[in-house]
């Protein structure tokens, strides 16, 4: 079972002695009410080193903007610790938001410090409908990067706009630590698991389906170009009433324009009543 910790003197004292003998330390950040997907990447991450894996858990109120749902995101830490020690996790960082943001957090107060600018790919997509959501994200991300000072982290391709800037920042901060993509899990009728998929009823389950299935449309058609994909997936979004469409986007595989042929990357978001939900797939226009 794996060691919790919340202090982060904890943390590097639990990780010292691996860090003495030269292992590699694996790192899969969340925000915990941890499912297959969160499970998926944890495997990653094992198999990618013998030294230690590291969890966090830690819902960062700097990535919610005020109106969002930072006070009914589920919080679930016993499960959580199930789940990490069924996936031989070794140590489990859970910090307090104090720890995190010494003096408490405030979106004012953060700012008078200094925060990761994530640049111009933050502006589009979920970042146009989210304003400073990847401020948040790229700054805890920076602050865990720090705490774990991993050798390899591992993030999950449903959040392609996440993992596609988790690598720019990298890349360009040199924080020399190797990025890993994990493929999205899906439920067996193909929705893409979310933490937020409990908020949703019946209904809206089922109007949920329709983005992933609008994806799978645009990869069947992505061989006939850019705009037989759109028309694709558009057709079966139009159909489906429950859910009110945030965007669609087609893009090359860094989130550029779409290329006329070869690989590319397909976005979609929507809300469902009250709940945002987002799905993307690779596909290859010819
Ligand atoms: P969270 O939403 O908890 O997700 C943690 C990691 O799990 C992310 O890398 C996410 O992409 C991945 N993930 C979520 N659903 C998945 C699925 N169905 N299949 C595969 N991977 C999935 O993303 C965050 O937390 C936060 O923004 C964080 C990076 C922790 C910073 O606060």
């Amino acid at each position: 079972t794996p060691v919790l910790a919340s202090a982060r003197e904890e943390l590097s004292g639990l990780l010292s002695a691996a860090r003495r003998e030269g292992e590699r330390v694996a790192f899969v950040p969340t925000m915990g009410a941890l499912h297959d997907g969160h499970a998926s990447l944890v495997r990653t991450a094992r198999s990618a080193t013998t030294g230690p894996v590291v969890v966090s858990i830690f819902v960062n109120p700097m990535q919610f903007a005020p109106t969002e749902d930072l006070d009914r995101y589920p919080r679930t830490l016993e499960a959580d610790l199930e789940v990490c020690a069924r996936e031989g996790v070794d140590v489990v960082f859970a910090p307090g938001v104090e720890e995190m943001y010494p003096g408490g957090f405030s979106h004012d107060s953060v700012h008078d410090g200094v925060t990761v600018a994530p640049g111009a790919l933050a502006a589009i997509l979920d970042g146009a409908s989210r304003p400073g959501h990847f401020d948040g994200v790229l700054t805890v991300v920076a602050k865990l990067f720090g705490l774990v000072r991993p050798d390899v982290a591992v993030f999950g391709e449903k959040d392609f706009q996440q993992l596609t800037l988790v690598r720019r920042m990298v890349r360009d901060l040199c924080l020399d630590i190797e990025v890993v993509g994990g493929e999205t899990v899906r439920e067996p009728d193909g929705l893409a698991l979310s933490s937020r998929n409990r908020y949703l009823d019946a209904d809206q389950r089922r109007s949920a389906l329709a983005l992933s299935r609008a994806l799978r449309a645009a990869q069947d058609k992505a061989a006939y170009g850019v705009p037989a994909a759109r028309r694709a997936a558009m057709a079966v979004l139009d159909m489906e009433p429950g859910l009110e469409l945030d965007y669609l986007a087609l893009t090359s595989p860094d989130l550029g324009e779409p290329p006329e042929t070869g690989p590319g990357r397909i976005l979609v978001a929507a809300r469902v009543g009250t709940t945002r939900l987002i799905d993307n797939l690779p596909l290859t226009f010819d």
